[in-house]
């Protein structure tokens, strides 16, 4: 039994023991966040499992997140507190009905969001986050043509943005896709001096009111450096912690999804974690992240282009 640890020294003595690092998505919640030697958006995150000298990287997010991380170092130990952490996305594109599309689609690249599994990322030619996909869109000729996938609201951002023909995967994150046009404009109403972030995981009619489309980290900076007083936040709420953190003086509302008091705005996957699996898995080095050299060393390649060409 656990009972009668204190967990966070003793997840703080494996972490020497080992020569872990903690990495944690800004969905995760508070306690893990606080105790992570790095919290970021998805680039931020890769960008540091490629460049950690630990010999252990304790990945707090979901499993496409960990198994991004043991890609960019495949001689590493990668562990995941909870190995049911998946992603709504990744459950959207099977790997053989992405292979049957692009194979009907041979004129195509695809260009696809990292929220998806390490064989459909075998199957890609550039890799993109939420933060990267503009930038590296941008440095793709125009007369290229383009499959995007697995979600369709970043994917028809990007295309309604930048004026840009893709051939989109029906894929959807169940969180964001849950959040309610309604209850934005009625918080729009109460508050009509704050604005809007969204992340672009949400459909068009929450991210058409929005004053910042970006990823997390973009939208961590626009609501710490924002004038206003009040900030009205279309993601999962758990980036709040964050910005409460840095912005004691402000306040935050998360945007609610369905009936306005649900909890569907929140990510049952990331929520999987607690400081308890974590310290387990520390302790064991289970649950890990095991994967083919062979899908590895294909999926490093797209991978590696995004770091590329994210700059
Ligand atoms: P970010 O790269 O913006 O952190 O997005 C990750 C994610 O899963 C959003 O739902
Ligand atoms: Fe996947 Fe959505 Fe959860 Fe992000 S919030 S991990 S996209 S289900």
């Amino acid at each position: 039994s656990l009972k009668g640890l204190d967990l966070l020294s003793e997840i703080e003595r494996l972490k020497r023991e080992r020569n872990a690092v903690i990495l944690a998505h800004y969905y995760q919640k508070p306690e893990i966040q606080d105790l992570a030697d790095f919290v970021g958006d998805s680039l931020d995150l890769s960008r540091k499992a490629a460049a950690t000298d630990a010999d252990v990287i304790a990945f707090c997010g979901v499993r496409f997140m960990a198994e991004t991380a043991k890609i960019l170092s495949p001689q590493k130990t990668v562990i995941l507190p909870d190995m049911d952490a998946g992603c709504s996305l990744e459950d959207s594109c099977p790997p053989d009905q992405f292979a049957a599309f692009r194979a009907a689609h041979p004129d195509h690249i695809a260009l696809t969001y990292i929220n998806c599994s390490a064989a459909v990322k075998a199957l890609s030619d550039i890799i993109v986050t939420s933060s990267s996909a503009a930038v590296i869109l941008d440095q793709i000729p125009k007369d290229q043509k383009i499959i995007f996938g697995p979600d369709r609201h970043l994917g028809g951002y990007l295309a309604r943005k930048f004026d840009r023909e893709m051939l989109l995967w029906p894929g959807v994150c169940i969180v964001h896709q849950a959040f309610s046009e309604t209850e934005l404009l009625k918080l729009k109403a109460e508050y009509p001096d704050a604005p809007v972030a969204a992340h672009p995981e949400c459909p068009p009619h929450i991210v058409d009111h929005a004053d910042l489309v970006g990823s997390t980290k973009a939208i961590l900076d626009f609501a710490l450096s924002s004038p206003a007083q009040t900030i009205l936040v279309a993601t999962e709420p758990h980036i709040i912690h964050q910005m409460e953190k840095a912005a004691p003086q402000k306040t935050f509302i998360g945007v609610p999804g369905g009936d306005g008091n649900c909890n569907c705005n929140m990510c049952p996957y990331m929520a999987l974690n607690t400081l308890e699996k974590l310290y387990v898995a520390l302790r064991d080095l289970e649950p890990r992240i095991e994967l083919s050299p062979e899908i590895m060393d294909r999926a490093r390649i797209p991978l590696d282009r995004m770091l590329d060409m994210a700059g």
